[in-house]
């Protein structure tokens, strides 16, 4: 199965929106500077980057959640490898909060000092894929695919963008010690929201009161996101996304996969992913009746 090249190029392995970035922009990003205070969230797409952005962004700035502070939830925490809004990362000031979909051996090499703190967020990869399809619908710099059955098969073999999921979560995974990291999975964001902000506060040494965290729950909700147009990513520009084929924040909720996949596709997600999927140190949930 061949990548398709119209969107998509490959640079060590790892597939990269044709439109958006260069081959020589990720390879200078290996060098790329690194602050102690710096914060890398760091996921593959459609598991709950956006969400955990506004989590970050409202943790450590107050104008974000009084809303004082009027700035896009893309530039309050941009995406390292996609420079949309070519923002000056360089003069940027501390701490920098970054976002990332690079698997670990390409991100930039002073992260493995230990000391920056990384926030790994893995969803189950059902859902992933059912998000990613209706993703792909709305995104302009995405190629659409209409049949799910082949889209899945595209998903199953890594050959669409972030290539492959099991890659990705593999090797943060495997080369956990290299990095200061914490893994976190989207359910158990949705399950209970206060303890896993909790989790990250506790990650990133922020002691907030009580009457903060709470705020930041309710900010953070999908019902508040949805509404807030800093938040919704309807400010971007339509020539990276179709506003009438969707929307980032889309359902949000654990197991939609259950209404797009039939029995024999589901059957066959497991078929290739379940012998590597069991030796992953995570615990993914899969259904959505203990959905929020
Ligand atoms: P669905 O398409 O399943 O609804 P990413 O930000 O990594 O691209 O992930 C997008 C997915 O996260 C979408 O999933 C989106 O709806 C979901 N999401 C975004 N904000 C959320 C929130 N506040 N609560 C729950 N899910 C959220």
């Amino acid at each position: 199965m061949e990548l398709s090249d119209k969107y998509l190029f490959e640079h060590k392995g790892f597939s990269f929106v044709r439109d958006l970035v260069t081959a020589e922009y990720i390879e200078a990003l290996e060098d790329f500077e690194i602050r102690d205070s710096d914060v890398f969230l760091v996921t593959y797409p459609k598991s709950g980057t956006i969400w955990t952005q506004q989590i970050l962004s409202l943790i450590y700035h107050e104008g974000h959640r009084d809303g004082t502070e009027n700035i896009d939830l893309i530039d309050r925490v941009p995406w390292l490898e996609y420079n949309i809004n070519h923002m000056d990362y360089v003069n940027r000031a501390s701490p920098r909060l970054f976002a990332t979909h690079l698997p670990y051996y390409l991100v930039p090499k002073g992260l493995r000092s230990g000391r920056t703190k990384v926030i790994y967020v893995a969803r189950n990869p059902k859902d992933v894929c059912v998000s990613l399809y209706y993703f792909s619908k709305f995104s302009v710099k995405l190629e659409e695919i209409e049949d799910f059955n082949s889209f899945m098969e595209r998903f199953l073999a890594g050959k669409l963008v972030a290539s492959s999921w099991l890659d990705h979560i593999e090797g943060w995974s495997a080369h956990r010690d290299d990095f200061n990291i914490l893994f976190l999975t989207y359910e158990e964001m949705k399950k209970d929201l206060k303890s896993a902000i909790l989790k990250i506060c506790n990650f990133l040494g922020k002691r907030l009161t009580d009457k903060v965290v709470d705020a930041i729950v309710d900010k953070a909700s999908m019902a508040n996101m949805r509404v807030d147009r800093r938040t919704n990513y309807k400010q971007m520009s339509p020539e990276l996304l179709d506003f009438s084929k969707g929307s980032f924040l889309r359902k949000g909720i654990i197991g939609d996969w259950k209404n797009l996949m039939t029995v024999a596709q589901s059957e066959r997600f497991d078929c290739v992913f379940k012998e590597r999927m069991e030796k992953l140190p995570f615990k993914f949930c899969w259904d959505n009746k203990d959905d929020l």
